[in-house]
């Protein structure tokens, strides 16, 4: 049976390809059997055809869904310079139903495949998924998109951010706009604040290759709690189809400011020393291998920005995300404002309610005001939760099925990555100036002393 899509991943040796992406392949050949999926490796490395399969198989099985296995069992690879067009020719001309070209390679490859693959006549329909970063500031990101706008039309590009894949953050759609409860408030006279965070209690990991050029405001917030915050602050759309609703994602993103126009009181910058996460002693960031300590890379961010619309104008999303921090924890959590007035009679304070969604495991609590068991004139709060479910497919495997379909909901546009570019890019630019302090905090404990405490 001939397959509806050929995978061909570029880079296919590499880390990413065995620990994420054959690992969703898998899930989802697993829970869509209906699937008829080619696939095929590419790369520099000299393997051969067993060798792969043997890699495809142990990543299908470590995910525990190696029976799914048997639907590709006849993958092949190719050695392969994916920067010579001579090659790429070769590589595109072998396919069956829709391409989908899986670039996982660092960015400079995928950078350089993509110029190279501007001098070829690629097959109608074909998809290209492109990993983060995308670029390294609005400028690159730009002549990225230029480059890449020149071989496909935009809906059949596919810039990965596995956060939108993600059920929690899909779950706050429905929350958001099925609710009466929930929809007329969403907006700066109800809602005084909105955090998302993203802690996570794992250090450098053998990263440094990438991440000291990067650091966490690159890593995480420009390229996925900036999307995350377009979700929840996005007007309603019409439709869930990609189009309406990256249009409503990529107008937040245009609207967004840093908080004050003033990139170095809006945020903040923190490298770990040594210290221990749970069971584990980590060594100081600037003592791990391969790291250049004079880069003062930070392991932990935060920025605060403004959505400059009427429905926000004034309320500060604050983003967060650090590494080497107590326990891993992704949050986005809406304060409501106080009630005007609570009737005299009633004691005890009465907060803004909250509303808070757990980024895995998916959770959402709503905490309120509500009176005493003990004295019914007193308040105290309470908190009402659900479990939102995982979603059937993990983040990876969300993503992989858009590439299959063709479906670009959950990718990043073109215009959002240079937009999220546009807001850090002024503060990359007062860190390099010296302007923000590069503070320090012990792994293990919750950031530096004197950062605002988070609802
Ligand atoms: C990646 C970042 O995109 O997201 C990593 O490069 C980070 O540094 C990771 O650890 C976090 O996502 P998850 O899904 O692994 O918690």
């Amino acid at each position: 049976m001939s397959a509806e899509t050929t995978l061909l991943i570029l880079g296919a040796t590499g880390d990413l390809t065995s620990r994420l992406l054959l690992p969703a392949l898998a899930q989802l050949l697993t829970l869509e059997p209906h699937r008829r999926v080619r696939l095929r490796g590419a790369g520099r490395e000299d393997w051969d055809d067993a060798r792969w399969r043997e890699t495809v198989r142990r990543s299908f099985e470590a995910g525990g869904n190696g029976t799914a296995f048997e639907a590709v069992a006849d993958t092949t690879y190719e050695r392969a310079d994916i920067t010579d067009p001579a090659d790429l020719r070769r590589l595109l001309a072998d396919h069956d139903g829709r391409l989908a070209l899986y670039f996982a390679v660092p960015p400079a490859v995928a950078k350089a495949a993509c110029e190279a693959l501007v001098t070829l006549e690629i097959p109608a329909g074909t998809v290209l998924a492109l990993e983060k970063p995308f670029g390294i500031d609005q400028a690159t990101a730009r002549e990225l998109n230029a480059t890449v706008a020149r071989l496909v039309p935009e809906e059949q590009v596919f810039r990965i951010d596995h956060f939108l894949g993600r059920s929690t953050t899909l779950n706050l759609l429905g929350v958001r706009f099925a609710n009466r409860v929930f929809a007329p408030v969403w907006r700066a006279q109800d809602i005084e604040s909105v955090v998302i965070r993203y802690d996570e209690s794992l250090g450098l990991e053998g990263r440094a290759g990438y991440y000291d050029k990067a650091g966490a405001l690159a890593d995480m917030i420009q390229s996925h709690l900036l999307q995350v915050m377009a979700i929840v602050a996005m007007e309603p759309p019409a439709t869930l189809h990609e189009r309406d609703f990256r249009d409503a994602t990529s107008a937040v993103l245009r609207a967004t400011r840093v908080w004050g126009d003033d990139p170095a009181r809006a945020s903040r910058r923190a490298r770990y020393t040594a210290g221990t996460v749970g069971e584990r002693a980590l060594p100081a960031y600037a003592d791990e291998e391969g790291v250049d300590p004079t880069r003062d890379t930070e392991t932990l961010a935060e920025l605060v920005c403004e959505v400059v619309t009427d429905r926000w104008a004034g309320v500060p999303f604050r983003l967060r995300s650090g590494k080497a921090l107590p326990e891993k924890k992704g949050e986005v959590v809406v304060t409501f404002r106080r009630v005007n007035h609570v009737p005299d009679g009633l004691t005890g304070p009465a907060p803004g309610s909250v509303l808070r969604f757990s980024l895995g495991p998916d959770h959402m609590d709503l905490e309120l005001n509500v009176n005493g068991g003990d004295d019914p004139f007193e308040l105290e709060r309470a908190t009402i939760g659900a479990d939102l479910g995982e979603g059937a497919l993990k983040a990876y495997g969300e993503v992989l099925s858009g590439i299959l379909d063709a479906d670009a909901i959950l990718s990043v546009r073109g215009d959002a990555a240079e937009e999220s570019w546009r807001i850090v890019d002024p503060v990359l630019a007062a860190w390099r100036a010296g302007e923000v302090p590069l503070e320090e905090y012990a792994a293990g404990s919750l950031g530096p002393d004197g950062w605002p405490a988070l609802p």
